[in-house]
């Protein structure tokens, strides 16, 4: 109630300055919806004609004199002879009714006039008869397809994608996530179909007026956001796995791939226990179900109680997904369940806050898949790849803030990104290790409490944690959390800290300034950033204590302040900063402290610096490399060290930074040289692994087989000891099976890397054999590692033909995996330059076959940027991009992105690649 009469003088204030024609993007604030009957007839059985259509009933509350109501339409036809409005509360209840209608495209606005003037404090009903045709779009409500094996015939499914704004293309509808009403929906089907929603099934009965139809009513829900609201008709199978006391929790999957549900079944209902004991709320709604969707544009989606994933998301085969693939999974399905609680319990007010519950649920996620399979070992990974992609991403200066304004519906799309995945759940990883477990637990619990069923943003997120870190005393009481987390979510980038060490008075000068790959650009006045400083050094070796020792303050007005840190060791002994990278930020060091990091390293004593900032050093010093901070000659000492390396995340980080090197050197005269150094750092770790041979049953960690894995796949690009020949070696042994559909010899966790080097190396029959064994695959995962190796031919015409079999929709790649065949393609050296021509020819048919689905073309153009590197060639993409703008709408500030990485290229290889070369052959 309080918030009504807040909401009623906001509004007041606000109403004075509305122009004549509304074209504000955001909905008119002048009424609200309390209720929505939602009432759907889907169409199936009939090939040539997929449709839906039903009828809305809203009831909405006027909290300010008006005579519009203005919600969202897209694509619907609305029959208005069927339109009714009438008011239900006060006792002068009269009919009104719709005097005239008008559309805002721009802003997908269907405004209706009404006859008489709709009154504050009174609730009317809106009733809406509405259809459209049920497209494959992969958004809003939409049909996907599966074929019956035994039948030989295709099936049909019927399923919605809403967020963030295609709600208004299954019903008319107030479709921001502000407007949160309870859903009573009816789902009207043919009687051989199965009918899903967010809840249970009230009442199921035959169609009142087709024969054969059956009408099913669901519970009403809580509520919930328009985002948030899914349905589906199918025959798919499910599989129960309710834990006792728990909440009714299903998994659902075409009954062809229905055995392959079993993990995902045993794994969900863990994972909502684990949520429920960690934020003391119990799970809401009665049931939940998850759903493995054929054709699907994204991971997953989290609608409350009935979660869509793709099927690689949701379906598990021990004889054909990996150990990756496993791992994707589990980590997806903590992703969507925490969101049941951050996103759907408590959401954002607006998309400007949109990290708010995917930053959370990236964070809450390792934890949770940490505390399940602990014989992972898989939260130092994760969070060390979340940090890897933010120091690439954040160092452009077209990067954005976590947080930030956003407007129409473009900009919101392109706010999935990994700003508000990654580097929100680098800020919030950062915040547990400042604040520790117990404060930022119970900050989380209250923020909960406090706005279940409600909308927030992140200072009320702020609030909370503030209030519990200063009851636990685990931040100084002058400090706030607003003040420390402002400057990481409302500024765009990270910073990189200077230590310079006065080795005499055993002291280190800080400075902080932004971190920007444009080198061009620069770096002053670019920001200031509260950086929690831990550290230690090579007598103490504190690797474990992340707490802040000290701050790197800002000012009121937002400039850096220097920092002295006293009691240092003397110069024969390294420091390191931010212990474990419990903070986003990058480190450079003074010459002196770099060479003692580097003899350590290069020692049998290399293990006394915590593996993860191993792979922090090895990230850092690569990057200063890049911008010309610091020499090759250091950056590849250090990294020389990785003959000892045996472990995983050390890895990770030199193959994230040297693959992109990989791309532009290996257009060069100079890639020998490079070849001969990979080879020579990489031999040794291969042999120490029993390089491709299967030994996997053998190996006690698990993330030791990631890391086999791993290496195995950069062994066979570089010809490395035996790799070659016995991935050919096991590929000929698969074809030479009599079914190899049935039976593959090849061992699971090294199949992309044998498949890959295959078709490199094979024949067109070879290439041949394995499309065949796509078409028949039944399991997602294997069908996409598959996708990814053809796209590995040097054959010019074999990857002419692949590409234009990505983008035709008939020859078994769906639309929502074209991309991994796409970007196969464009990854490789033969075929980048083909794939480049093929986009630039034909980005208006590419365009109009994703339709501007939500990251479509910017996926197809990360591969290309990667590898565009002079500035002949940067110019003249610059120009097609301009020329094309027509054809990429909704991707403005990934062609922002795209220009700058390719002008880091361009820089690189100007600055860079003579002394690299140099260094490189010194090493040699
Ligand atoms: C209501 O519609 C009238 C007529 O189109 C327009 O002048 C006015 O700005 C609209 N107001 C709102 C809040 O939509
Ligand atoms: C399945 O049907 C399609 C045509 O609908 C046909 O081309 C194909 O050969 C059939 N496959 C089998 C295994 O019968
Ligand atoms: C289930 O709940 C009941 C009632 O709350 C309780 O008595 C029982 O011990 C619970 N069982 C389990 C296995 O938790
Ligand atoms: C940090 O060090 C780099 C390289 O030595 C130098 O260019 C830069 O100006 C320094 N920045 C600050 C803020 O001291
Ligand atoms: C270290 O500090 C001392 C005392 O302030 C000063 O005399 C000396 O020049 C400093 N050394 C360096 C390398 O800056
Ligand atoms: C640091 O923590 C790890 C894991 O909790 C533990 O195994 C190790 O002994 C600790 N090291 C030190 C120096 O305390
Ligand atoms: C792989 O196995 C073969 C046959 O046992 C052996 O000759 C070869 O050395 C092994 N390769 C590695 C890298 O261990
Ligand atoms: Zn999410």
């Amino acid at each position: 109630m309080k918030w009504f009469v807040l909401m009623v003088i906001a509004l007041g204030l606000g109403l004075a300055t509305t122009s004549s024609t509304y074209n504000h993007y955001r909905l008119p604030t002048s009424l609200r919806p309390l209720k929505y009957h939602l009432r759907v007839l889907t169409h199936l059985e009939n090939a040539e004609n997929f449709r839906f259509g039903g009828n809305v009933k809203i009831e909405i509350q006027i909290l300010e004199n008006t005579n519009n109501i203005t919600l969202h339409s897209k694509e619907l036809t609305i029959d208005e002879t069927k339109t009714t409005l009438r008011q239900m509360s006060g006792e002068d209840s009269k009919d009104n009714c719709v005097f005239s209608t008008e559309v805002n495209t721009a802003n997908d606005f269907y405004i209706l006039h009404s006859c008489k003037e709709l009154l504050a404090g009174h609730v009317y009903e809106l009733s809406l008869q509405f259809s459209s045709i049920l497209l494959d779009r992969l958004d809003g409500y939409y049909r996907s397809s599966y074929v019956d094996p035994v039948a030989n015939e295709t099936r049909w499914i019927s399923i919605t994608h809403f967020e963030p704004a295609s709600a208004r293309l299954a019903f008319p509808c107030f479709d921001e996530p502000g407007y949160k009403a309870p859903f009573s929906i009816t789902l009207e089907y043919h009687k051989k179909f199965t009918g899903v929603s967010n809840m249970p099934v009230k009442e199921t009965k035959p169609h009142e007026s087709l024969t054969d139809y059956v009408c099913t009513e669901f519970q009403e829900s809580l509520p919930i956001s328009t985002y948030l609201v899914a349905y589906s008709v199918n025959d798919f199978s499910h599989k129960p796995s309710t834990l006792p006391n728990g909440t009714l929790f299903r998994t659902w999957a075409r009954p062809n791939a229905i055995d392959q549900c079993d993990y995902a079944a045993e794994f969900g209902p863990k994972v909502l226990k684990y949520y429920e004991e960690l934020f003391g709320i119990k799970f809401p709604l009665p049931k939940i179900d998850q759903i493995a969707v054929p054709d699907f544009n994204i991971g997953a989606m989290e609608n409350w109680g009935l979660v869509t994933y793709r099927e690689t998301a949701l379906l598990y085969s021990a004889e054909f997904s990996s150990l990756k693939d496993k791992q994707e999974l589990a980590n997806v399905v903590a992703h969507e369940l925490a969101h049941q609680w951050f996103g759907n319990l408590v959401t954002m007010k607006w998309w400007t806050d949109l990290w708010l519950k995917e930053g959370v649920a990236t964070y809450l996620a390792t934890l949770c898949v940490e505390n399940i399979h602990p014989e992972w070992r898989s939260m130092e990974l994760e969070s060390l790849v979340n940090l890897l992609s933010i120091f690439r991403k954040d160092s452009l200066e077209s990067s954005h803030p976590i947080s930030r304004p956003v407007g129409k519906v473009s900009q919101i799309s392109e706010s999935f990104d990994e700003i508000s995945y990654d580097k929100g759940s680098s800020v919030l990883r950062m915040m547990l290790l400042f604040l520790g477990e117990e404060a930022f637990r119970s900050g989380l619990k209250s923020y909960l409490n406090k706005y279940a069923y409600k909308n927030a943003e992140q200072d009320n997120l702020w609030e909370s944690l503030t209030q519990a870190a200063h009851k636990t005393g685990s931040l100084p009481k002058e400090y706030d959390i607003k003040t420390i987390m402002d400057s990481w979510t409302l500024q765009t980038g990270y910073p990189v800290i200077n230590v310079t060490r006065n080795y005499t008075t055993r002291t280190a000068k800080l400075s902080q300034e932004r971190y920007l790959l444009n080198t061009d650009l620069s770096r002053t006045h670019k920001g200031c950033w509260w950086v929690p400083l831990s550290y230690t050094s090579q007598a103490e070796k504190d690797f474990n204590n992340t707490a802040p020792k000290e701050w790197m303050e800002c000012t009121e007005t937002g400039e850096s302040v220097p920092k002295t840190i006293q009691d240092l060791p003397g110069p024969d002994q390294w420091v390191i900063f931010n212990n474990q990278l419990s903070a986003p930020y990058k480190v450079n060091y003074d010459a002196q402290n770099w060479k003692l990091l580097i003899e350590t390293l290069n020692s049998e004593e290399y293990q006394s610096i915590h593996v993860v900032n191993r792979a922090q050093l090895i990230d850092d010093v690569l990057y200063f490399a890049w911008t010309g901070e610091q020499d090759y000659e250091i950056a590849l000492q250090v990294i020389s060290y990785l003959q000892r390396e045996r472990e995983l995340l050390p890895w990770k980080s030199v193959f994230e930074n040297l693959k992109l090197v990989n791309r532009i050197v290996r257009q060069t005269p100079s890639f020998g040289f490079f070849k001969s150094f990979l080879k020579k750092i990489i031999t040794p770790v291969y042999e120490h692994l029993n390089g491709i041979n299967d030994t996997f049953s053998s190996i006690p960690q698990q993330d030791q087989v990631l890391l086999k894995t791993m290496v195995v796949n950069w062994a066979c690009q570089y010809q490395v000891g035996d790799c070659v020949p016995q991935a050919l070696a096991y590929y000929r042994n698969w074809r030479s099976e009599a079914n190899p559909d049935e039976k593959n010899p090849v061992p699971i966790n090294v199949r992309s890397t044998v498949y890959c080097t295959s078709i490199k190396h094979g024949s067109d029959s070879d290439w041949e054999f394995l499309w065949t064994r796509y078409k028949r695959s039944n399991v997602a995962a294997e069908k996409r590692t598959i996708l990814t190796a053809l796209g590995c031919s040097r054959e010019v015409w074999v990857l002419r033909r692949y590409l234009e079999l990505i983008f035709d929709g008939k020859e078994g790649i769906r639309k929502g995996d074209s991309k991994w065949a796409f970007q196969a393609v464009a990854k490789t050296e033969v075929g980048f330059v083909l794939a480049k021509k093929y986009f630039m020819d034909n980005i208006e048919s590419i365009s109009a076959y994703y339709n501007q689905l939500l990251k479509s073309i910017p996926r197809l153009l990360e591969p290309l940027q990667k590898q565009i590197y002079t500035r002949k060639d940067y110019e003249e993409f610059k120009t097609f991009l301009a020329d094309s703008q027509e054809f990429l709408k909704g991707s403005a500030e990934a062609i922002q992105q795209t220009l700058e990485i390719i002008l880091t290229n361009v820089q690189w290889q100007e600055r860079n690649y003579d002394q690299f070369t140099r260094a490189i052959k010194h090493l040699l």
